[in-house]
């Protein structure tokens, strides 16, 4: 059992958050036709390939600063309601310009509904502004350009997602460039989809504090050592992975060798609910599928909080809420 832990999360894609009953009300209002992505309540695809496809199409659906306020709400309550103290959030300006809402209009909305949470339970959450590698280098520019230049203080990381077979990372060092004399923490989805090569681009071209998943890591374990030599934080997100069959099995996993090695790992959710998946079972997995004790599981949630982009008064509270 381990919802009376306190939780913290680190990456989790805003609209990967939607719930699948939100996402159908949505699509009656705007009288989309979203059966080929959504049945039976449950988000469809077979693929990393067409889980992006699905993404990008159940995106679609959320089109105003209002509906952007209500998706942001409702996942920080449920988060807020399994004891979960700090959330960030990776978001795509780009994609408010890619609907005609605009980026800032976009970022607004998020922003209203991070107020209306916090305003609740006293939830604290931050934005990871994301290029998507799928749609170019100059779009990934533009999206680093956009975060370092909005000036809101929830604003406070950087991230590339999206199609990791796509280009390498050092196609985008201008952007990470950006972001960083912007003062944005660096982070980097590598190591999911493609290899070990990928993580050590990733630490070759930008080295950013963080990587997304990096679990592929495991392949390499002179890359590992230098993970752990680095201090680079891992956000782990095992269902995720098992759902998009990075591995086959949780047995097979690497998040515990990973630890045991030295690395800096913390523990997310990703897309939950295209995944099957919640914060709250990816904590009960590392209890139950890796059998982490109580005292290990808050260790990693201490890590996230030490990982965590936010300023040194914000950390500092949050510690003292573990
Ligand atoms: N965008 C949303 N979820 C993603 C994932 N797991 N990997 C890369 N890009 C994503
Ligand atoms: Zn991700």
């Amino acid at each position: 059992m381990t919802s009376h832990l306190k939780k913290v999360e680190l990456h989790c894609h805003l609209e990967g958050a939607a719930p699948p009953v939100l996402t159908e009300a949505q699509a009656r209002k705007y009288g989309v036709d979203i059966s080929g992505e959504l049945r039976d309540g449950a988000y469809v695809w077979h693929d990393f390939a067409s889980f992006l496809e699905c993404y990008d199409k159940v995106s679609e659906v959320y089109r105003t600063e209002e509906d952007y306020a209500l998706l942001t709400e409702t996942y920080l309550d449920e988060l807020a309601g399994i004891n979960t103290i700090y959330s960030e959030l990776i978001v795509s300006p780009d994609h408010g310009k890619r609907i005609g809402l605009g980026a800032d209009a976009y970022i607004s909305g998020v922003c209203e509904g991070i107020r209306r949470a916090k305003a609740k339970s006293g939830i604290e959450a931050r934005l990871i502004v994301t290029g998507e590698r799928h749609f170019g280098p100059e779009s990934v520019i533009g999206a680093a350009e956009y975060a370092a230049k909005a000036g809101n203080p929830l604003i406070t990381g950087f991230n590339l997602a999206g199609e990791e077979r796509m280009g390498r990372v050092a196609d985008y060092i201008r952007a990470f460039d950006i972001a960083r004399d912007a003062g944005l923490g660096l982070t980097i989805h590598a190591g999911e989809v493609c290899g070990a090569f990928s993580v050590a681009d990733a630490l070759d071209a930008v080295r950013p504090a963080r990587i997304g998943h990096g679990v592929r890591a495991i392949e390499d374990l002179d890359l590992v050592k230098r993970l752990a030599d680095l201090g680079t934080v891992l956000e782990v997100c095992p269902g995720s992975n098992i759902a998009l069959r990075v591995f086959p099995d949780f047995a097979s996993h690497p998040l515990r060798r990973l630890k045991e090695a030295g690395v800096q790992v913390t523990i997310s959710s990703d897309d939950p609910p295209f995944f099957r998946t919640s914060l709250e079972r990816e904590y009960a997995l590392a209890a139950e599928a890796f059998g982490f004790s109580d005292a290990e599981i808050d260790a990693m949630t201490r890590t996230a909080i030490e990982a965590a982009f936010v300023d040194e008064e914000t950390r500092k509270a949050l510690l003292s809420r573990l």
